[in-house]
């Protein structure tokens, strides 16, 4: 982390200031994070969001969600006069030169992608585009494979006669949530997706001083690798979760296991913490989306529906734990460390603990929740489960577990590593703890004189 921190602030000491006026439509996730990280750059940058309570924050420099740094990099690049919102996007068509699609892509029902947003964009562009000056459209959001020429096609359809000089380019983007601004100024790789390679010395004007190899694709490759890292990510998870399976068969730790197969260089030991799954707004929707990708393209996405069920079954292996180690669960007092998918987020979208949260109180538990920065999310979200008798919410670790019969860990913030676990004990009912990240360290919980179980070992045979 100390290594971070001083990575972060020679960034912030080192930007030079370039002649390129840079147009962001779409101020979300991905969005934003860009917005500052290209204004640190050194780029002059407009961005514009359509939600104008989102708007009204991020003109008063304030994060509409929780991202570490974000905040600070935010205001500083307001501040610095190379970061300003807009509500016109006419503005932003007719100054920027680059401008970057990062609009949302949800998912509808039959599980393929929506692309409203990005339709409603293109034609945004197609109508006030001016003559003779040519744009570079950068794509950023998460999209099937085709997009680009697709975003074209819809521009060149609108301008109808008028003279148009656009290329439409596909530059995914990698950056994990909780680790946002670290990966935007450290990628691993740059993919620039163009099917006109024209453009290629103009957008590596953008991305040349990025410590990463530059990678020159076509627009559909550079969709592609955006799916198909997603969806690798994710089959990692599920493998190790169903070798964690294995491991509570056989009499073994999965920490041992994991670390001797991740030890080899060609695999590698990131993305293979067993859990009880993964959540998110990208994985879970990715993977869905390359599953009706294949199926559209007659291809049996067999491994990646494996991977969901694998992912879906968690929750069934949690519950078990929760009843082996309370027998019975009507009328016990559950406490939930984690409402956000991971650490370092207050993003509850696809977190595995809201599958688990009906669950339990079907099963007539009372309800204790406690996360460092997901409560408001969970509050506003999920209104019901606050007015729900059975369910209460705090924003107190240690007040989360007075009188509780069990800890459930179910995300992998740092606060729970530093807990005092005296107090824990001294607090609960009965001091019993289900970890299902395996974050907490099983030789000195079991030296307080908890119960602890984790994912991946077998508890009968010890
Ligand atoms: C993911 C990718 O990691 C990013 O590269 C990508 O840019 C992003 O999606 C996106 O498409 O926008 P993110 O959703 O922020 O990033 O979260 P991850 O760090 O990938 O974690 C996803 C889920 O997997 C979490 O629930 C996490 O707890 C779980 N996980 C992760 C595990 O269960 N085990 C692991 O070893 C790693």
């Amino acid at each position: 982390m100390v290594l971070l921190r001083e990575k972060m602030e020679e960034i912030e000491h080192t930007f030079e200031k370039k002649d390129i006026k840079i147009g962001i439509i779409g101020a979300g996730y991905v969005g934003l994070v860009t917005s500052v990280g290209l204004a640190y750059k050194g780029f002059k940058v407009l961005a514009f969001e359509k939600n104008v309570e989102k708007l009204n924050l991020l003109k008063k420099g304030i994060s509409p969600f929780y991202e570490p740094d974000l905040q600070k990099f935010l205001i500083n690049s307001i501040n610095s006069g190379r970061l300003s919102f807009i509500d016109e996007v006419s503005q932003l068509i007719k100054e920027c030169k680059h401008i970057y699609i990062c609009v949302g892509t949800p998912i509808k029902e039959d599980q393929t992608y929506d692309m409203f947003f990005l339709d409603s964009a293109a034609r945004e562009i197609a109508n006030h585009l001016p003559q003779n000056e040519q744009k570079i459209i950068i794509i950023k959001s998460t999209v099937p494979p085709g997009t680009a020429k697709w975003f074209k096609k819809i521009i060149y359809r609108y301008r109808r006669n008028k003279k148009t000089n656009i290329e439409v380019a596909s530059i995914p983007e990698f950056l994990r949530e909780g680790n946002a601004i670290y990966d935007f100024f450290n990628p691993n790789r740059i993919i620039i997706g163009v099917d006109n390679k024209s453009i290629v010395e103009d957008l590596t004007q953008i991305y040349h001083d990025f410590p990463a190899p530059i990678i020159i694709v076509s627009t559909t490759e550079a969709e592609l690798i955006k799916l198909a890292s997603n969806a690798f990510l994710a089959t990692k998870i599920s493998f190790i979760n169903s070798i964690s399976d294995i491991c509570e068969q056989l009499d073994c730790d999965i920490e041992n296991v994991r670390n001797g197969i991740g030890l080899d260089n060609r695999i590698g030991i990131d993305f293979l913490k067993p859990g009880i799954g993964f959540g998110g707004s990208c994985l879970p929707k990715d993977l869905n989306a390359i599953i009706s990708i294949f199926k559209e393209k007659q291809i049996d996405p067999v491994l990646f529906e494996a991977v969901k069920k694998i992912n879906n079954d968690r929750i069934n292996l949690i519950m078990n734990k929760i009843k082996k180690a309370l027998w019975n669960i009507k009328g016990k007092t559950i406490t939930i460390w984690g409402i956000s998918f991971k650490a370092g987020t207050d993003d509850i979208r696809e977190s595995p603990v809201l599958k688990l949260i009906p669950i339990l109180i079907k099963e007539g538990a009372n309800l204790i929740l406690y996360d460092p920065k997901a409560t408001n999310n969970f509050k506003n979200q999920y209104p019901q489960y606050s007015i729900n008798p059975s369910i209460k919410i705090t924003e107190n670790i240690y007040e989360s577990v007075v009188n509780s019969n069990i800890v459930v860990i179910t995300n992998d913030w740092e606060e729970y590593k530093r807990v005092n676990l005296q107090k824990i004990y001294e607090l609960m009912e009965t001091p019993i703890i289900i970890d299902g990240r395996n974050i907490l360290n099983h030789l000195e919980i079991s030296e307080y004189g908890f119960e602890y179980y984790r994912i991946g070992v077998n508890y009968e045979s010890s």
